[in-house]
């Protein structure tokens, strides 16, 4: 399938879900206040790949993050709710992601990837 149509209805506050698109891991996190906060008091200056969390997520939709599951190092899948920015962590050579998939510590050397997507619904997503 070219598409995948995700109902984000079931996805409580703070789970991360992992979803299949063109072959590929597509992580969706529902973020918690707390960490849509971290994400957006962020520095620029502090990361590698510069890129503010506002660019990463639809407008008024702050709390969904969906990004493609594959460290932008070797292309392993990270595992979520890990490491030091509680986002992500990669198992494989250490990268460290942070609430927006933005990369923070270790070889990797840009954010996790945004897929194209966009609201069907308020609560429905359509990737692809
Ligand atoms: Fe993720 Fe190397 S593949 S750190």
């Amino acid at each position: 399938l070219s598409t995948t149509e995700v109902d984000l209805s079931p996805i409580a506050e703070g789970q991360i879900v992992t979803v299949q698109w063109r072959g590929k891991p597509i992580f969706i996190s529902h973020r918690t206040p707390a960490e849509i906060k971290s994400a957006q008091d962020t520095p620029l200056s502090a990361l590698p790949d510069p890129q503010p969390d506002s660019a990463r997520v639809k407008e008024g939709k702050d709390q969904w993050l969906v990004v493609i599951g594959i460290c932008t190092h070797l292309g392993c899948v990270p595992l979520g709710h890990q490491g030091q920015y509680n986002g992500w962590f990669c198992p494989c050579h250490g990268s460290v992601y942070d609430t927006s998939g933005r990369i923070r510590q270790g070889p990797a050397p840009l954010n996790l990837e945004l897929p194209p997507y966009a609201f069907t619904t308020d609560t429905k997503i359509l990737i692809g």
